[in-house]
Formats: structure tokens, sequence, C-alpha cells
């Protein structure tokens, strides 16, 4: 059907919108969603990441034939298009209308939305969900609250303290120890007054900078969840302080094996394998016994049943914060961009938390560390049963899958999915958040 919405909307830019070889096209179009409308209350397309949905089931063909059609959508910020029963020929021409409108060059106040222009024109049962990634809405004036701005300089400096630290292990240089503390305690202080600004935080990947940025999304990971743990300030910080340094020995890995899609060679995977022996052994040389980092960075791959690396003596049990900072670690690496594959959604990376739950991970911690993180997280768009979009606007912690939702379609309706047999099929997106107009 976008082929058929391509096909009316480029002969509208050619011919004026009532010219019969438009109408063709627009009866056609028409007929065409009628058909769906029969079968199902809705006809939902989501744009997403660049690949067009019906509903859920991704259309493959159309996204590669109509490369034009997911660029426009970026332009519109036009992340759901939706049909309902009803809807007219006049209607679809009104959209064709906007959809080849150009923008103005010059823009006095604020450009009312796309789902606003439809309405001015009468348009009732087509609507237009406006989502906009979270580093466009960096760009929004007045869209990121100061405590979150103030999160995401924190988050800034965390980077470049990481990157400094990191190297001077690597290069057996001392470390500036108390300034990581006093990061840490900053953060830790500022999480404990607004936990919801750092959740967002996580959620901000950078695959080029793979590394640091793991690293500092695991140590606000291990934080929030020590957090909710109950852990208090003083715990947090040596917490903190260890979930940064944990990867020290990942330095000592080449970088291009560090990258390197798909399954490593036996000895590549030998090399890799050393980097938690080589970052305890680098922290063993700066503080000596005492530093608790030391522990978490040579267990935190070592795994509850000890069957990960490196080989621990039988009936070791790990530490608190290496069973913390693992779930961590592998929660983030699972949900994070390579560049050669993309995160896995939040719902995928739970099950398999849970599914490694007494193996890979202590299972009353995977359990706990689920309803942390949130099933669906806080402002996550997902598809519903009944296909329509909505983003999470609040989770349930009593029932992590059924969250309370906003639907992308009547932005003001909020639906406990605790009261309806409307289940999620699927997160689509954690990185979108709706633009209240
Ligand atoms: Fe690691
Ligand atoms: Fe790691």
């Amino acid at each position: 059907m976008i082929h058929l919405i391509e096909a009316a909307r480029k002969r509208a830019q050619i011919y004026p919108s009532h010219h019969p070889a438009v109408e063709e096209l627009v009866i056609k179009l028409l007929r065409a969603v009628e058909e769906i409308l029969r079968l199902r209350p809705v006809v939902s397309f989501n744009i997403a990441h660049g690949e067009i949905f019906l509903d859920e089931i991704p259309l493959t063909t159309a996204t590669l034939r109509h490369k034009e059609f997911v660029e426009l959508s970026v332009v519109k910020a036009m992340s759901t298009l939706t049909f309902e029963a009803g809807v007219t020929d006049e209607e679809m021409t009104k959209l064709l209308g906007l959809l080849n409108k150009r923008p103005a060059d010059q823009i006095v106040g604020r450009e009312a939305s796309f789902q606003e222009k439809l309405t001015e024109k009468g348009v009732e049962h087509i609507q237009v969900g406006a989502l906009v990634s979270l580093s466009e809405l960096n760009l929004l004036e007045g869209a990121i609250t100061p405590a979150e701005q103030e999160a995401r300089r924190t988050r800034d400096r965390a980077l470049e303290l990481v990157w400094e630290t990191y190297n001077h292990l690597l290069a057996g240089k001392a470390i500036d120890y108390e300034n990581v503390e006093v990061m840490v305690k900053g953060i830790v202080r500022a999480l404990l007054e607004d936990r919801q600004v750092y959740r967002h935080l996580v959620d901000i990947k950078d695959y080029h900078n793979y590394t640091f940025n793991h690293v500092v999304n695991v140590a606000v990971l291990a934080l929030l969840f020590g957090a909710d743990l109950g852990l208090n300030a003083e715990r947090l910080e040596s917490l903190g302080v260890a979930a940064f340094l944990h990867d020290a020995g990942k330095l000592s890995v080449p970088a291009d094996l560090l990258k390197k899609p798909g399954k490593l060679t036996d000895e590549e995977w030998a090399l890799m394998q050393q980097h938690p022996v080589e970052g305890a052994q680098m922290l063993l040389e700066q503080f000596g016994h005492q530093n608790i980092g030391i522990a978490v960075a040579l267990e935190h791959h070592a795994h509850y049943d000890l069957s990960g690396y490196p080989k621990m003596a039988t009936g070791r049990r790990l530490h608190l914060f290496s069973r913390i900072v693992s779930l961590s670690d592998v929660y983030d690496a699972l949900t994070s961009d390579r560049s050669y594959r993309r995160g896995m959604m939040p719902d995928q990376a739970a099950a398999i938390i849970l599914a490694g739950s007494g193996k890979d991970f202590d299972p009353a911690l995977a359990k706990l560390f689920v309803q942390s993180v949130g099933v669906y997280p806080q402002d996550a768009v997902v598809l519903l049963t009944n296909g329509e979009t909505a983003i999470v606007h609040e989770t349930n912690r009593d029932d992590p899958v059924r969250p309370r939702v906003r639907l992308t379609r009547r932005e003001n309706e909020i639906i406990d999915l605790r009261e309806t047999d409307i289940g999620i099929s699927k997160c689509v997106d954690i990185s979108l958040v709706a633009v209240s107009s």
C-alpha cells in the first residue's frame, strides 16, 4: 500500500489535486485501505529506524523500494500513519497535499505539527504520530529539563575521566583516584534525587566510542540498580567506582579485535578473555589489596555458576558488586548498537537475562534487575496486540510486562494494560519520545 501512497503523492506533485489522474490513484489507495479496515479496526504504519512496518510486520520490500517515503517521514517527523474506518477520498487528498508541502523557509514562532495541520484541514480519520529521536530533541528549545542537561554534562565529564583513567592504567601511570571518587559521588547524589533522569541517560548509545560509553553506561546502570536494592550512598559510591574500573583491562586488547564482527578465532578469544585478569592486575598495581574494583574487574565475566572466565576456584562466591556489574555489563552490551549490528530492545535483553538466571546470573538479582531496568522502560515505543502504537507512560513495578501506556494517535489517553486484554507485542524503539505539541 505504501506504493499506492507514493504513486498518488508523486502524481499530485505534477497535477492539481482534483485532476482525474490524481483522483484515480486516490480512489485506488482508498479501496486498498478499506480492504484492510474490514479486517482490523485501524491501518497503522510505523516508521522506525528507517524501516516501515504495518503494525509489527516489517515491510521489507516497501522499505527498500520507497526510501523517499522513509526520508519524508523523517523530514515531517512522522513516525506513525494511521487510517481509521470512515476515511474519505477528500481526506486522502489532503494528506497527500501536506506530504508534498515544502517546509516554509522562515517560520515565525513554532510551526504547527503534522497532526495539527491535518486537524486544521478537517481530516478526522487519518492520524499522524509525531515522534523524534532523543538526539534530535537536543535541538528543540526547552525540550530538555535543566536536570537532564546537568545529567548530560555529568555524563560527558564521566566519559572524559574514564578515557583518561583507562589510558593512565594502560600506561602504568598513577590515576587520579580522587577525581574518580568525586565524580562518582556527584552522580550518586544526583541519581538519588532523581533516578528518572539517569534512566534516560543510559539510552544514549554511541558505538563509535564503544568502550568508554559502555563503561559509563554500566556504572550508571549498576548505580540505578544498587539504589533500587536499597544500598546506602557510601556503598553506592564504592559500587560506582568499581563499575567505572571494571573493564580497565579492555585497553590491553587490540582495538580491531574489540570491534571485530562475528566469531573470534580461538587465539583472539583467548586474548579477549585476558582482560579481567589484566584489569585486576593494573588496579592491583595502583591500589594494593584494598580496592573493591580489583575483585569486580576480575570477576565480572566469571558467571554465577563460575562457568565463565577466568576460571575460579570451585565454590567461590562472587562479590555482590561483581554480580551487579555483570548484569549491567551484559544488559548494556545487548542493548547497544555496534558497528556490525543493531542493539536489542529492552524486552529482548530482559528475556536473555532471565534465561541466564541461575547460570550466568544470580537468580534473585537477575529478577530484581529486570524489574529495575523495566522490560518496557518509560518512553519506550511499543506495538500493542491490537495493532496500535503506544508510548510507555509509567511502568508498573508489580507487573513489568503490563505498564501504563499513552496511545500515539490519541495522545491524552492513558491505558493501564493491567486492566485490559490488550498486551504489548514488542518494543519498537527506546530512543524515541513523543513531542508534546
Ligand atoms: Fe569486560
Ligand atoms: Fe564490560
